[in-house]
């Protein structure tokens, strides 16, 4: 019987959907590669579910249909709208965490995000990756690990985070010196490193392409609590992709692509080290952060048990 409150799935004659389905994975059956195989039934067992669950009149699939090719349209050298749409739907999230190495005391992966799309200068430790003097002035300095807690000598640091208004180098192309904000240093014997940077800021993901006008619909702020960049590698361990959040940024309960764990929000506290300031270039007190970053051996697993 029809009722008021009946959704338009209801009324799908399941025997002619299951039908389809049917059909659609007998014509993925004989895929030769056993992975290919396994991914593309999966494809169409659960868009199907998708479809039966939401059973979108044919208006509604023609504009998922555009909104889908504006995504296509809106990407570009320097733009990813696919990523971004991936991000808020928190599917990159779900990829990193999938991956993650399957060790207790590995430091924790987050997104990439898509503004490490230009190649970071080459910079010596105790440098400054802030070509502008926008934001507080701030010392990162950390050690790079084993899981066992052995320093990794010459391990590589690829740096980028936003200056203190919120802005990337490549979103201020033009204005502000490409590498504002982005080194790639090697650290130290002792696996140690040390640089110079402004307070990243809080910031607002772009929004000016289909993905905003999904976050627009659905009443969703667009911002990232302020965070800074790393990419850790070392011979013989896994790449690390990670951010260290500033602990007191807005948003860190609400990020924008659920990037957020908390075991890579630090305090960027106050310093009085005279040794420190004056081995780059500041006063006390200062702002200091100290991120120790553990990578995985390259043979871990990934796992999802963390
Ligand atoms: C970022 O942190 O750079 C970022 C990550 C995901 C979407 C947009 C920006
Ligand atoms: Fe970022």
């Amino acid at each position: 019987m029809t009722t008021a409150t009946s959704s338009r799935a209801e009324h799908i004659d399941t025997s002619d959907v299951e039908s389809l389905l049917a059909q659609v994975r007998a014509s993925f059956a004989k895929t030769p590669d056993q992975r290919s195989r396994a991914i593309l039934d999966a494809l169409v067992r659960h868009t199907h579910a998708f479809m039966r669950e939401v059973a979108p009149t044919l208006e509604e699939w023609q504009a998922g249909v555009e909104f889908l090719t504006r995504v296509g349209q809106a990407c570009s050298d320097t733009r990813q709208e696919f990523v971004l749409l991936s991000d808020i739907l928190g599917l990159s999230m779900l990829a990193e965490t999938i991956n993650d190495a399957d060790v207790e005391s590995v430091t924790d992966s987050t997104v990439l995000g898509p503004f490490h799309m230009t190649a970071s200068p080459v910079r010596q430790l105790g440098d400054s990756t802030d070509l502008t003097g926008v934001g507080t002035p701030c010392v990162i300095t950390g050690t790079v690990r084993a899981p066992d807690g052995t320093p990794l000598p010459g391990a590589s640091l690829d740096v980028w985070q936003c200056d203190g208004d919120g802005f990337y180098d490549v979103q201020k192309s033009g204005e502000v010196p490409a590498g504002n904000g982005r080194g790639l240093f090697s650290a130290n014997q002792d696996g140690d490193f040390h640089f110079r940077t402004v307070v990243p800021s809080h910031y607002p993901i772009p929004t000016d392409g289909p993905v905003g006008d999904i976050l627009a619909v659905a009443r969703r702020h667009p911002y990232r609590p302020a965070h800074v960049h790393f990419i850790a590698g070392a011979a013989g361990f896994r790449d690390l992709t990670t951010h260290v959040f500033v602990a007191d940024s807005p948003y860190l309960d609400s990020d924008a692509v659920f990037a957020v764990k908390d075991s890579l929000v630090m305090t960027f506290e106050t310093s009085d080290d005279p040794d420190l300031a004056a081995a780059h270039g500041l006063a006390t007190p200062f702002t200091h952060a100290h991120v120790d970053l553990v990578l995985a051996p390259l043979e871990t697993p990934a796992g999802t048990s963390r």
